[in-house]
C-alpha cells in the first residue's frame, strides 16, 4: 500500500498518540501536520492563532497538507480542523487513507480541558457546537474506529486489520 495513511477525529482523539505507534508497525515514517507547520513558522500554534488569526492557520493547514504529497508514504496525524475543509479531503482522498478515531465529546472535553495548546479548547461553551458540527465531515473518513475504552494497542491492530480490509 503506497498511499499515505491520515489520522482524523476531534481535538483529543489520540492521532499524535496512536499516529508514531501505528507507523512503527507499518514500518513507515510518522509525521504530524501541526508540528510541521510549528517547525516551518517557528512559531507554536497557539502564537499562530493569537498573532494571525485562524484563517491564516487554515491556509498554513492546507499548504502543508498540499506539501504532504511529496512525501515517502506515511502515517500522518492531523489537526481536529483539517478533515472539514472540501479542498483537504479532496487532496487526502486523492493521496491517502483517512481514519476518522472517533472519539465521544465528554471524553474528548476530559482529555483537553486543561490543555494549553489548543486555541479551540479555550471556550468551553463553543467546544460542544464545535464537536457536534465536525462529526458529519469525520463521517467521510474511510475507516472509523471507536477509541473509547480500548487501549492504544488494540486500536492499532484495529486500524490494520481495517487498512488490509481495504487492500484485498
Ligand atoms: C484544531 C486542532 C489542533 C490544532 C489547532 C486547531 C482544531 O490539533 O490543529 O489547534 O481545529 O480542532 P489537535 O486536534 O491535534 O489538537
Amino acid at each position: 500500500m503506497e498511499k499515505h495513511i491520515y489520522l482524523v477525529g476531534f481535538m483529543g482523539s489520540g492521532k499524535s498518540t496512536l499516529g508514531p505507534v501505528l507507523a512503527r508497525e507499518m514500518k513507515r515514517p510518522f509525521h504530524d501536520l501541526d508540528s510541521l507547520i510549528e517547525t516551518q513558522q517557528n512559531q507554536t500554534i497557539t502564537a499562530i492563532f493569537d498573532s494571525e488569526g485562524e484563517p491564516f492557520f487554515r491556509e498554513l493547514e492546507s499548504d502543508s497538507l498540499v506539501q504532504s504529497q511529496y512525501l515517502e508514504p506515511c502515517v500522518m496525524a492531523l489537526g481536529g480542523g483539517a478533515f472539514v475543509s472540501e479542498f483537504n479531503r479532496n487532496l487526502i482522498c486523492e493521496h491517502g487513507i483517512s481514519v476518522w478515531l472517533k472519539i465521544p465529546l465528554q471524553l474528548a472535553r476530559n482529555r483537553c480541558v486543561d490543555s494549553q495548546d489548543r486555541p479551540l479548547a479555550r471556550d468551553l461553551e463553543q467546544w460542544d457546537s464545535l464537536f457536534q458540527g465536525r462529526q458529519t465531515h469525520y463521517s467521510l473518513a474511510d475507516i472509523h474506529i471507536e477509541v473509547e475504552r480500548k487501549s492504544p494497542q488494540q486500536i492499532v491492530a484495529e486500524i490494520q486489520e481495517r487498512l488490509e480490509e481495504m487492500v484485498l
